[in-house]
């Protein structure tokens, strides 16, 4: 997990921030999505990903984002600029919640969408993360 600052042109009709693959974010870029007008309250995402990789950036307004890399400990990150990114890899629960009023979060994701590469079952997360832990030893 890491915050990625995006360039910022600043100018005074208004700013201007981008994203190129490969350059500012550390993949090829295959689909984009956004998450808009969340009801208070509401939580979205609750879930991992096999695979994909992901930068989250809050567009405008702001939210949470919090990080489960199966260690168990949850990291929180609080997204509130348009100008930078988390990014978070492959086996990571997260869940994005505490969405302000009008917040948008734009999602660049490293795959598809792929059904088969969510995993659901934090049992199952944990499960596989061993897996792969005892694969590398
Ligand atoms: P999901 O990823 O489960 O949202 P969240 O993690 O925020 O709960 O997606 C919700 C629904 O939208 C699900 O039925 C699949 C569909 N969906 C697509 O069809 N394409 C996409 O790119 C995404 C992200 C979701």
């Amino acid at each position: 997990m890491k915050i990625i600052n995006f360039p910022k042109i600043l100018d005074e009709r208004g700013n201007l921030s981008f994203v190129q693959n490969k350059a500012e974010i550390p993949f090829s870029i295959k689909r984009v999505y956004w998450i808009y007008d969340v009801p208070g309250g509401e939580v979205r995402g609750g879930h991992a990903y096999k695979e994909l990789e992901e930068v989250i950036i809050a567009l405008s307004g702001s939210f949470d984002v919090a990080i489960d890399d199966g260690s168990g400990r949850e990291q929180v990150f609080h997204l509130n600029r348009s100008y930078e990114g988390l990014y978070v890899p492959g086996m990571t629960w997260r869940q994005l919640r505490h969405f302000s009023t009008n917040a948008v979060a734009l999602i660049l994701a490293s795959r598809p969408y792929e059904e088969d590469d969510y995993i659901y079952d934090y049992k199952e997360f944990k499960q596989l993360l061993r897996k792969s832990s005892n694969a590398n030893e």
